[in-house]
């Protein structure tokens, strides 16, 4: 795979027409576009059907955290949205998991399309160790943590993980080769960190074995972001 098709641009906008302009810009260029809560929360499925209708691949980053039958039922119905890739939260448990790929599979078979790829994000990217003990009152370290969750994607039979790039190595010794991670948090060093505490740069998150970056602002919020897509490419080479 190309560097460039390792980027998954995050269209983190609330308008229609502001998400279009990004994705016209972009088409050339990227094939996974992420949809996230506040652009599906705006504008809705239309978002996904239009990307679907330009060839493109849709990331639907809602993190599904609820009770077994009520993701089993959401994963359903983007699954028959023809998304690439979905996450739910590795904190909703593992039934939670289970349920989140049985409900994908139910529909692929039955209405024969591709099952989507199914994430489990294990600790968001701005969550520190200081904020997981002190302020969420978990017992065991950061790393520790993001371990047990990643194994417990694994055995749920989840496709990969959503992760902090600093935790790739740990990941990827405990799940082996095969298990996609993915990591948001990226950070050239010419951008600024904003709220990622674990963020690292595309280079770094590449060289310690991520299969695809999630990147937003460090594209999206510079004063030419086609110029800073083709400068992050240029770094990860
Ligand atoms: O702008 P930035 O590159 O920091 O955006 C990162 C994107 O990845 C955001 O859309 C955010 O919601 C998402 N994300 C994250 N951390 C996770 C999962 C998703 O930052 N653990």
């Amino acid at each position: 795979m190309e560097s460039r098709e390792r980027i998954i641009l995050a269209l983190d906008v609330a308008d229609y027409t502001k998400a279009l302009d990004i994705i016209q810009k972009f088409k050339e260029h990227i094939e996974i576009f992420k949809v996230g809560a506040e652009l599906f929360t705006s504008v809705g499925p239309r978002i996904i059907e239009k990307l679907n209708s330009m060839d493109k691949k849709v990331f639907l980053d809602l993190k599904y955290h609820d009770i077994p039958s009520t993701v089993s039922k959401s994963v359903k119905v983007a699954t028959e949205m023809g998304v690439y890739m979905l996450d739910v939260h590795t904190l909703g448990g593992l039934e939670m998991m289970k349920e989140a790929v049985r409900g994908a599979v139910a529909i692929s078979l039955q209405k024969n399309i591709d099952r989507p790829k199914i994430l489990g994000v294990t600790m968001l990217t701005s969550i520190d160790e200081k904020c997981l003990i002190n302020e969420l009152g978990f017992g065991q370290a950061l790393k520790s943590q993001v371990r047990h969750l990643a194994g417990l994607a694994l055995r749920a039979g989840l496709d990969g993980v959503v992760a902090s790039p600093q935790d790739i190595e740990t990941i990827r010794s405990h799940c082996g080769k095969e298990f996609l991670i993915i990591t948001p948090g990226i950070r050239p060093s010419w951008t600024s960190i904003d709220d990622q505490k674990r963020a690292l740069t595309p280079q770094e998150a590449l060289s310690k074995g991520a299969d695809y970056l999630v990147i937003g602002r460090a594209i999206l919020s510079q004063p030419d972001p086609l110029h800073a897509f083709e400068l992050i490419v240029e770094e990860m080479v």
